[in-house]
């Protein structure tokens, strides 16, 4: 399955994502995580994307356009695409490279975004994401995949930067939904169910 996750940030795509990867045996591409790892490693395109996602901007289309190409490359048999498209110019560029089968909308009120951000916990080394509360790690502040790897608190959940990259997905990324719309793409779920719950949903909504 060719298959994009939208919805607002901390809406749970990621959560989902790392769920559908087994079920679906496709990989996943989270470009959020492959600009956290490019600002890690401290590389060109990390230096430039860094200012941009520390203050709950897009990084330029142009950026993310070709992080993303280099990446679907290897996805001959699918992919999920956790993050990508964002913007309208995004999601043109990518129906010049492949023809998705669905996008999947995950809907959350804003108000139960703050509180989900709050509460998440990462994995530095692979981008595993846990929430304190509604989907904790077995062992406390350490990764389920990546044994003895501390958790640690994303710099872009500070309650300010949060409220910014929601604007941001109203103004930016919304208009994506009636973008596949008009293609006959969009399907939507409701967000707000707990994880497992969720998961369950979403397989229904794509019919898997
Ligand atoms: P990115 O990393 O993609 O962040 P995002 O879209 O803002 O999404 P999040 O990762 O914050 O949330 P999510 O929906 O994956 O939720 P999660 O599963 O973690 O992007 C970061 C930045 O990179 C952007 O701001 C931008 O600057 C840049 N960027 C990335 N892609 C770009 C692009 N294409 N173009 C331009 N710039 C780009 O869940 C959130 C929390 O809730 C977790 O703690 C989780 O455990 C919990 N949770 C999940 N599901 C549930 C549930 N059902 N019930 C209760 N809690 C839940």
């Amino acid at each position: 399955m060719k298959l994009i996750l939208l919805g607002a940030p901390g809406a749970g795509k990621g959560t989902l994502a790392s769920q559908l990867i087994n079920k679906l045996g496709v990989p996943s591409i989270s470009t959020g995580n492959l600009l956290r790892e490019a600002i890690a490693q401290k590389t060109e395109l990390g230096m430039k994307a860094k200012e941009y996602m520390d203050s709950g901007n897009l990084v330029p289309d142009e950026l993310v356009i070709n992080l993303l190409k280099e990446k679907i490359a290897d996805c001959a048999n699918g992919y999920i695409l956790d993050g990508f498209p964002r913007t309208i110019p995004q999601a043109k560029a990518l129906e010049e490279i492949t023809s998705i089968d669905v996008a999947l909308s995950v809907e959350v009120p804003d108000e139960l975004i703050e509180k989900r951000m709050t509460g998440r916990r990462v994995c530095a080394k692979c981008g595993e994401t846990y929430h304190l509360e509604n989907n904790p790690p077995k062992v406390i502040n350490a990764c389920d995949k990546c044994d003895d790897q501390e958790l640690s608190v994303r710099k872009d959940d500070e309650a300010s930067v949060v409220r910014a990259r929601l604007e941001t997905y109203h103004k930016e990324t919304e208009p994506l939904k009636a973008f596949y719309e008009e293609r006959g793409k969009l399907r939507e779920m409701d967000g707000t169910k707990p994880v497992n719950e969720s998961f369950e949903l979403a397989l229904k909504v794509l019919g898997v």
